[in-house]
C-alpha cells in the first residue's frame, strides 16, 4: 500500500484544496492529511487564519478523501509523521516548490500544480473589507507598524499624515499610500488611527479622532494623567469605538505564556518582580529636546507591565529617584509596594542598564534575559540549580503582528482574553502621573 502526506491550514476550504487533495489521494493508495494546529500558524506568523482547528478538521474530513487526519503541532513534525507512518511520498502545491526538498531523504516529495486564481487568502478579504488604518507621525515605529500590517489580512494602512513633508514623502515612496494635509483629514479618510506621537499630544489626537468615528491604536504611554484616560475612555465607550495601548510586549507568544505560567503558580506565590528597560537612541541629541521622550516619559508602560499583569491590584506606595540635565529626565529607579508584595523598576534613556526581568517566587523565579519586552526564552529556576527548565519560542517579523491582531480583534468585537485593559491602563498611568507631576527625589545628571 502506497502512503501519502499532505499538510495545510485548510482555512476556508476552496475549491483549490479539494483539487489538491484529490491529486495527492490519486498519488497512491492512502492519503494522510496534517492540518495546523491554532498554535502552530501563530508562531509561523500566519495570523490571519478565520476558522478554528475543529472546524478546519471538520471540513476535511466532511470532503470524504483523506484516509486520516492528523495535527501538525510543530516545526520539524514532518520528518517524524514521515517515519511514523510509513509514508511513502510527500506532497503540497506547487507554491511551495523547493521548500520541502529536504524531505527527500525519507521520502519521495511531489509538488502538484497549485489551482490558480483562489486562496484562503483571496477569501478572506472577499469576505471582509479591510479595516483601513491611518498612520499619524512618521518615525522607526511607523515604518515597522506599514510592514507588519500586511502580515495580518483585514488591516490595511492606506494614509499618513506627518507635519514635516519631506520626511512623509520619503516615508510614502513605492506605498502607494494616501498623504493629508492635516490630522483631521487623515482621520476622515480611515476607520482607525495609528498614533505615533509622544505622551503630551495624546489626549487632544485621541478625542479629535474618536469624535471623528476612528478607533484608536496609540504608541505607549498612551496618557498624562488618570483624569484624561477616564475621559478618552468615557468617549470611546459612548461611541463604541476601540481605544487601545500599543503595547506590543505583552502580545508576545512567550510573554502570553511566561504570565499563564506564573498565575498557575509554578513559582509559588510571587513577592518581588524586578524589571529593567533602556534605550539608548541612535540621535540622543535630538531626542534630549522633548522631555516627554524620557526615561519613564517613554517607557512607563512598558517596565510597569509584568507588574500590573501580575499583581492585578492598587500600588500602594511608590517611590522614584530621578536622574536628570535640564527637564529631561535619562534614569529613573522606583521602588513599588503591593499588598505583600514588592518590585523595583530601572528606567534610562541615554543609559544603559541590562533589561531583564526576574519575577521572584516562593517556590523559585523566573529569569527573563534582555531586552526582556522582545523575548523569545526564559528560564524558571528553583533552589536546586541543576534544575532549570528552559522555554523558547518563535515570533515572526518584529513581532508587532500580534499587536496589530488583537487590535483587529477587539474592532472586530471577539477580544481574545489578554488584552492591556482600561484598569492595566488607569494603573500604569497613575504612576506616570507621580512622576510628571514632580514626586520624586531629583538628582542632577
Ligand atoms: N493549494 C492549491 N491551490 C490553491 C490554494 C492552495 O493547490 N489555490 C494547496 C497548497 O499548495 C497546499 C494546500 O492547498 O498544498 C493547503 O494550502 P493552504 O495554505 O491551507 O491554502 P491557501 O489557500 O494557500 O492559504 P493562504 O492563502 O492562507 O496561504
Amino acid at each position: 500500500m502506497k502512503k501519502v502526506i499532505t499538510y495545510g491550514t485548510y482555512d476556508l476550504l476552496h475549491h483549490g484544496h479539494v483539487a489538491l487533495l484529490k491529486r495527492a489521494k490519486a498519488l497512491g493508495d492512502y492519503l494522510i492529511v496534517g492540518v495546523t494546529a491554532d498554535g502552530f500558524d501563530k508562531e509561523r506568523g500566519k495570523l490571519n487564519v478565520s476558522q478554528s482547528l475543529a472546524e478546519r478538521i471538520e471540513n476535511v474530513r466532511q470532503l470524504g478523501i483523506a484516509d486520516q487526519i492528523i495535527v501538525e503541532e510543530y516545526e520539524g513534525q514532518k520528518i517524524s509523521d514521515i517515519q511514523k507512518y510509513a509514508v511513502d511520498i510527500f506532497t503540497v502545491g506547487s507554491d511551495w516548490v523547493g521548500k520541502f526538498d529536504y524531505l527527500s531523504e525519507y521520502c519521495q516529495v511531489v509538488y502538484l500544480p497549485r489551482t490558480r486564481g483562489i486562496s484562503s487568502t483571496v477569501l478572506r478579504a472577499s469576505n471582509k473589507p479591510a479595516v483601513k488604518v491611518g498612520i499619524l507621525g512618521i518615525g522607526n515605529a511607523a515604518e515597522r507598524f506599514f510592514s507588519e500590517c500586511k502580515a495580518v489580512s483585514g488591516m490595511e494602512v492606506t494614509a499618513v499624515c506627518d507635519p514635516d513633508a519631506q520626511n512623509m514623502n520619503k516615508f510614502c515612496r513605492g506605498k502607494g499610500l494616501e498623504r493629508t494635509e492635516t490630522a483631521e483629514d487623515l482621520y476622515a479618510a480611515c476607520d482607525a488611527v495609528f498614533l505615533n506621537t509622544p505622551v503630551n499630544e495624546h489626549y487632544e489626537q485621541i478625542m479629535a479622532a474618536l469624535d471623528a468615528g476612528c478607533h484608536v491604536i496609540c504608541n505607549p504611554p498612551m496618557f498624562l494623567t488618570v483624569a484624561e484616560a477616564n475621559r478618552c475612555y468615557e468617549r470611546a465607550d459612548e461611541l463604541g469605538l476601540v481605544l487601545f495601548e500599543g503595547l506590543k510586549t505583552l502580545y508576545f507568544p512567550a510573554f502570553e505564556h511566561m504570565l499563564l505560567l506564573v498565575k498557575s503558580g509554578v513559582i509559588g506565590a510571587v513577592k518581588d518582580i524586578d524589571v529593567s528597560c533602556s534605550q539608548i537612541p541612535e540621535h540622543m541629541e535630538q531626542v534630549e529636546t522633548n522631555k516627554y521622550l524620557g526615561s519613564l516619559y517613554d517607557w512607563c508602560s512598558d517596565v510597569l507591565l509584568p507588574i500590573i499583569k501580575l499583581y492585578e491590584s492598587e500600588c500602594l506606595d511608590c517611590q522614584l529617584i530621578d536622574f536628570q540635565k535640564g527637564d529631561f529626565s535619562y534614569f529613573t529607579r522606583g521602588l513599588l509596594r503591593y499588598q505583600n508584595a514588592t518590585a523595583s523598576i530601572k528606567v534610562g534613556k541615554g543609559i544603559k542598564v541590562e533589561g531583564e526581568l526576574i519575577i521572584t517566587g516562593t517556590k523559585g523565579y523566573l529569569y527573563v534575559p534582555a531586552p526582556w519586552w522582545r523575548t523569545e526564552y526564559f528560564e524558571i529556576r528553583s533552589e536546586d540549580l541543576r534544575n532549570v527548565k528552559k522555554y523558547f519560542y518563535n515570533y515572526e517579523g518584529e513581532g508587532l503582528r500580534y499587536m496589530i491582531y488583537s487590535f483587529l480583534h477587539a474592532i472586530n468585537g471577539t477580544e481574545r482574553s489578554l488584552v492591556h485593559t482600561r484598569q492595566d491602563v488607569l494603573r500604569s498611568t497613575a504612576i506616570l502621573e507621580k512622576f510628571h507631576r514632580g514626586e520624586y527625589t531629583g538628582i542632577e545628571m
